[in-house]
């Protein structure tokens, strides 16, 4: 069962795990997702955050034999949740909650977890290992981290097995009917200002890093996909697990500045970008070590910033905001 499975990134795994043949079944409440993501998995539309559909969760489980639960169904919206604190905890840790009261009654028991570098907050260090302290600092990142004490509760209380992946800063299409919905992310956001006809917005030159924008370590979606499969796989195995949680990242970071010249020149609009103020809360620099999760999973990404901004840049041309790059350059020139 991929719960968000019509969203984002929950559509590239079902449709890896479909690709080789596994049956799946997707529950999503269409909030960001649609229908037509899903391939032809059964779609069940729900929102597992309302209390009053688990049993709902509970029955589907058990009449299509579910034996393990990939659930991305949350909100991911840092400035929001600092404004909306409590409905950030209801949507992210009820909804978590609901599943896995679900999941017992139904006696499935592997669960994968869309979990975030959002954990870290702030990290004292260059590259962040999962086993330093967690310093959430918002209420989003805090959801992510509580999301991850309750399964390790459950494991204690019933015996789940479960595997939390730490995403960092995912990006790209696999497929081009399956590039980002949202605009909510810097590649997404440079490409719908592009659509507007205003230059992309780069939010604060003046941070301690060589370039004086802020490092992300950028993960191509296919990539963070196919770690999904890896951590299903050793759900399913009888071996013990070797860690519960992992970083998906490259151990690689790209500044603003970087991504933003990189969409210049695979859009081919030749754009000024527009220098803001730095946005809120946001650390200057977050690189996750990704050596866990190649020595236990063998996951490795196969990706770079380059295949990453070709692919958004495909699938964004593919959608129904296609950028007229002739347009375009016309408006930039003058
Ligand atoms: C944030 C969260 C991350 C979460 C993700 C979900 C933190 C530290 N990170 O990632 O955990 O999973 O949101 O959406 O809480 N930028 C611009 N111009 C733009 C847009 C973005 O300069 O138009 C910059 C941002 O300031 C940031 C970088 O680009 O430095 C990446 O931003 P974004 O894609 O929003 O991701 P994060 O903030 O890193």
């Amino acid at each position: 069962m991929v719960i968000g499975g019509a969203g984002y990134i929950g559509a590239h795994v079902v449709r890896l795990l479909q690709e080789r043949g596994d049956k799946v079944v997707v529950v999503d409440d269409l909030s960001y997702g649609t229908p037509d993501r899903v391939g032809d998995a059964k779609l069940i539309e729900l929102d597992v955050a309302n209390t009053a559909f688990v049993s709902d969760l509970v029955n589907t489980m058990v009449d299509e034999d579910v034996t393990a639960v990939i659930h991305f169904a949350a909100r991911k919206q840092v400035g929001e949740s600092v404004m909306r604190p409590a409905w950030y905890y209801q949507q992210n840790v009820g909804g978590m909650a609901n599943v896995l009261l679900a999941m017992h009654e139904a006696g499935v028991k592997q669960m994968i977890f869309s979990s975030s570098a959002a954990v870290y907050g702030m990290p004292p260090v260059e590259v962040v290992e999962e086993d330093i302290e967690k310093h959430p600092i918002n209420p989003y990142g805090e959801t992510k981290l509580i999301g991850e004490w309750m399964m390790a509760d459950c494991a204690r209380a019933w015996g789940l097995r479960w595997t939390g992946l730490r995403y960092f800063n995912v990006a790209g299409s696999g497929w081009d009917e399956l590039g980002d919905p949202a605009t909510l992310n810097l590649i997404p956001m440079i490409f719908d200002r592009l659509a507007r006809g205003k230059a992309p917005a780069i939010f604060g030159t003046d941070y301690p890093t060589p370039d004086g924008t802020c490092i992300r370590d950028y993960i191509h979606v296919k990539d963070l996909a196919r770690a999904h499969v890896s951590a299903l796989d050793a759900l399913a195995s009888d071996a013990e697990l070797k860690h519960n949680v992992y970083n998906v990242g490259t151990g690689k970071g790209t500044s603003v500045r970087e991504i933003v010249d990189a969409c210049r020149e695979v859009s081919g609009i030749n754009f000024v970008a527009e220098e803001q103020d730095r946005r809120a809360g946001d650390p200057p620099q977050l690189i996750g070590n990704a050596t866990r999760i190649t020595e236990d999973l063998g996951w490795n990404a196969e990706f770079g910033v380059k295949e990453i901004v070709e692919s958004a840049w495909s699938a964004w041309q593919a959608s129904p905001r296609k950028i007229d790059v002739e347009k375009a350059n016309e408006i930039f020139a003058k």
